[in-house]
């Protein structure tokens, strides 16, 4: 298994090229299910998670091509097996995202169930409640949903749909569905991240009728079928804000060439309150700090969008744990989201958990620092948050099992090695 060897304490200078976004990529190579029609997708990251779902696609009968510079096409004209099995959803939980437009465009779909994962039970009830809203009977077998069209209906039928709660990829596969079925579809209380009004243009590029996207109401007015379409993946927000923490912690001068800093607003307030400087430049983001130590921890809950986004908690917790003062973080999102408390203690970070909340004393006041050990990723952003305290911990850091952070970053110790820092990869 790859680990991370880290030598801490170098500032970070240059620029980093921010790539497409895994969570818009995921759906969008879903939505190509939809069509026909040869779909083209650009700007698509290089990510493990990425590689699941061309397989995922490939295993129904889809052609799909990946070149090296980020394009990938797919033409799910051949699919003939409506399938996400429990091997490959295992893996990836978004492989859920195959069950709107499989049933949408033939009626039917079995799609494994995906199960808990690291970070909390994480159930698709509601992907199911709206499903079978739209009139799709569904049963769970076996661990399988399996979903059907009604005996002698050809197409989902359009339906107003209110989801228990917030849900981003439960807001998306309803989106999918909702684009081929017959008559209108009202979304309420969707999720409104960038990544569901990135889907909705391409949507809208293939011929769908939406509306609304980007607010907690969309409509859609389902239409009889969808062409193709190029389409270019919006950039990463969580790896921006990745690299803006690392930069504001180990301190430095970065540009995150193709940022996007309206995506990022919650997390950016917090960087500029602790003392850090951001900018929106031209096509990026600037970010300039005087390193960890000379910031003011800053408390946060996390929320849906545009509220502080809870896949960036883990990274700025490992900046708080380096700044000045004390901060407490509410996770409200998922309920075991703090398996990098642990690991960050290991470093030498002082950190209270009781339930979802968690207490950070910043060791930026006090004489103690930081010192790098041999610490374990336990899941993608939680990875991050330990390279980031690696980047700023005296002596060595060693991350290791970073398969989790080859699931969601292109190539991430190549850009952090390009504006200056100290990290290696070891093959075991
Ligand atoms: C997506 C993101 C993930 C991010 C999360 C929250 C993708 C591929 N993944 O995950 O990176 O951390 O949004 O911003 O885009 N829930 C239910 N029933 C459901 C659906 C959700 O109870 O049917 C609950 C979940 O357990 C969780 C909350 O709703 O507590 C939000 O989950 P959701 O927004 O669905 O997360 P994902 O879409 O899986």
């Amino acid at each position: 298994m790859d680990k991370l060897l880290i030598r801490g304490g170098r500032a970070l200078h240059g620029e980093v090229l921010v790539s497409g976004a895994k969570n818009a990529a995921l759906p969008e190579l879903c939505a190509a299910l939809l069509t026909a029609e040869p779909v083209t997708l650009l700007n698509v990251p290089q990510l493990q998670d990425v590689s699941t779902m061309l397989k995922l696609i490939r295993n129904m009968g889809v052609a799909a091509e990946r070149a090296s510079d980020g394009t990938v096409r797919i033409d799910a004209s051949g699919l003939n097996t409506p399938e996400a099995p429990y091997e490959l959803v295992k893996t990836m939980r978004a492989s859920v995202l195959a069950l709107g437009p499989l049933l949408a465009r033939f009626g039917e779909a079995t799609v494994s169930l995906p199960g808990g994962c690291a970070i909390g039970s994480r159930p698709v009830d509601q992907h199911i409640k709206g499903m079978a809203a739209m009139g799709a009977e569904i049963v769970v077998e076996h661990g399988y949903m399996i979903a059907k069209l009604p005996q002698g209906w050809t197409r989902l039928k359009g339906a107003r749909i209110t989801t228990d709660m917030v849900t981003v990829t439960g807001t998306e596969n309803l989106m999918m569905a909702a684009t081929l079925a017959e008559g209108e579809t009202v979304l309420e209380n969707a999720a409104q991240e960038p990544e569901i009004s990135d889907l909705a243009e391409m949507l809208i590029a293939m011929g769908a009728h939406i509306e609304g996207h980007g607010t907690s109401r969309i409509r859609i007015e389902g239409v009889e079928r969808l062409h193709g379409c190029t389409h270019r993946v919006v950039a990463d927000r969580i790896e921006a804000g990745t690299f803006l923490c690392a930069v504001a912690a180990a301190g430095g001068d970065v540009v995150l060439r193709h940022g996007r800093a309206d995506h990022l607003d919650a997390v950016i307030d917090k960087l500029r309150e602790a003392g850090v400087q951001v900018q929106a430049v031209e096509g990026g983001i600037r970010v300039q700090s005087a390193g960890g130590n000379t910031l003011k921890a800053q408390g946060f809950r996390t929320t849906e969008y545009p509220g502080f986004p809870t896949d960036m908690q883990a990274q700025f917790m490992a900046l708080n744990c380096i700044a000045q003062g004390m901060a407490t973080v509410a996770e409200t999102i998922f309920e075991n989201r703090f398996m990098h408390v642990n690991e960050l203690v290991r470093l030498g970070a002082k950190i209270q958990v009781d339930g979802k909340v968690a207490v950070i004393e910043g060791v930026g006041s006090t004489t103690s620092r930081l010192s790098g050990a041999t610490v374990m990723a336990t899941d993608l952003r939680a990875s991050a948050s330990l390279v980031i305290a690696g980047l700023v911990a005296d002596g060595e850091t060693v991350v290791d099992r970073i398969y989790h952070l080859d699931r969601g970053y292109d190539c991430m110790e190549a850009k952090l090695r390009g504006i200056g820092a100290d990290i290696e990869r070891i093959t075991a």
